[in-house]
């Protein structure tokens, strides 16, 4: 295979290898197989060699490649989001006014508001209009280093829009220059109308399941395990007859309060439970000694968003065995960013994962979150190349550095799609 595109002069390739078979736990969690004084070469689309820099410039350099000078900067696997609910109409800022003094989430969710206020406008709204506002996002998504992503319906909750939602979502598959994985989340919330007919909905999130599943709309199946959402046995139900259908099971687990939620998770041998701000103890260790332990999906933007001072127990996840991932949660009322290093900037003050391990739980662990564990998440010739270019020292400055882009060149599926914190026109 030709080489197509070098990148050359790393101040520290981080390859990630050697950290399977499966999702990195315990003390690999924080392994980065760091190659000093870096570079990588890329042809058709795939990693083909890692190396000291000097070898793979003179092994590998010809006219017609692109070369990109790291200059000093850190080399990387490109991020993957595995939990975002990107696609909505509307915003929530009065929402987030009202939370800043001192409303609770679930009270404005009982009030009407929140995740039904967001349920309103997006059924509102067009495809092409949800398509474009979601694009948008995702371009912001692109250019902090974000090369795969995880993306829920929900926001309609009746049949039709649900698959409005997971249409839009394929076609954003297509349109942008990453990779998207398509999450099936009718059981977000109760849909208003049928607040009088509980069996009725769940009979409806079932038949729009088997829909989704037949037009091939949709690899995951989610649950919102929670007060004023879905009740424990609700949740084993739907997700008992979703995977009896071929879907592969996420959960929103123990966000609020402590549900059973993560043991279901384990019981139904779910891929991902997410949250997990009160995950009890039992639990925990239970988690670390299973052998087909779920990924724990941990979302700290939630509640720096939120202003909530209750974390994910990520260093004693780790700890236990479990393996541990990162997403943003990106959603219009309860983690408004699409910024992966934001996302691990606050890993590493509030759920305490060393910037290393934050760094796994972003990219090789956030990979088997999503089933493509086997493709991306790590350097090693082979996968595909999404790789990152950041304009950083050394790799503790992206848990060190907060609140503005370290990510300067996003490599996606081989191609250069994102320069400077920008998607290029092209891509
Ligand atoms: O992951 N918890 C439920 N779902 C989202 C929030 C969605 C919303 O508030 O619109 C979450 O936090
Ligand atoms: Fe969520």
């Amino acid at each position: 295979m030709a080489v197509d595109l070098l990148i050359v002069n790393a101040a520290e390739v981080l390859t990630l290898r050697d950290l399977g078979p499966g999702p990195a736990r315990g003390s690999k969690q924080g392994s980065l197989g760091i190659v000093r004084g870096g570079g990588v070469a890329i042809g058709g689309g795939h990693i083909l060699d890692v190396g000291a820099s000097d070898r793979v410039w003179r092994e590998h350099r010809h006219s017609g490649c692109e070369v990109i000078d790291a200059k000093g900067g850190v080399v990387l696997p490109g991020f993957v989001d595995p939990h975002t609910h990107l696609v909505f109409a509307g915003d929530r800022a009065d929402e987030w006014e009202k939370r800043m003094g001192g409303v609770s989430y679930l009270d404005i969710l009982r009030q009407g508001g929140g995740i039904l206020s967001t349920v309103k406008k997006t059924r509102a709204a067009s495809a092409e209009v949800l398509l474009g506002s979601a694009r948008r996002f995702a371009a912001l998504a692109i250019g902090s280093g974000t090369t795969s992503v995880e993306i829920k319906s929900g926001y309609c909750l009746d049949g039709e829009g649900e698959l409005k939602l997971l249409e839009v979502i394929a076609r954003l598959g297509q349109v942008l220059p990453i990779e998207v994985v398509a999450t099936y989340l009718g059981a977000h919330v109760l849909a208003p109308e049928y607040r009088a007919d509980r069996e009725g909905y769940l009979e409806l999130v079932e038949r729009t399941a088997l829909i989704a599943r037949q037009r091939g709309l949709a690899r995951y199946f989610d649950v919102f395990c929670e007060h004023e959402a879905f009740t424990l046995e609700e949740s084993r139900r739907l997700l008992t007859s979703a995977r009896g259908l071929g879907f592969e099971l996420k959960l929103h687990a123990e966000q609020f309060s402590a549900s059973g939620a993560a043991r279901l998770g384990l019981q139904l041998g779910a891929t991902s439970i997410d949250h997990l701000e009160y995950l009890d103890d039992e639990t925990l260790a239970e988690l670390g000694r299973a052998a087909n332990c779920p990924l724990a999906v941990l979302l700290p933007a939630v509640a720096f968003h939120l202003g909530l001072d209750r974390h994910a127990p990520g260093d004693r996840l780790v700890a236990a065995g479990v393996p541990v991932a990162l997403a943003t949660d990106m959603n219009p009322g309860s983690s408004f960013t699409p910024s992966m290093p934001m996302t691990i900037a606050i890993a590493c003050r509030t759920q305490k994962l060393s910037v290393a391990q934050a760094i796994v739980a972003a990219t090789y662990n956030a990979a088997w979150a999503v089933g493509l564990g086997e493709r991306v998440g790590c350097l090693e010739p082979g996968r595909r190349a999404d790789v990152l270019v950041c304009d950083v020292p050394d790799h503790r400055w992206l848990g060190y550095a907060f609140g503005y882009n370290p990510v300067s060149v996003v490599v996606a599926d081989g191609r250069v799609v994102a320069r400077g914190g920008h998607l290029l026109p092209a891509a």
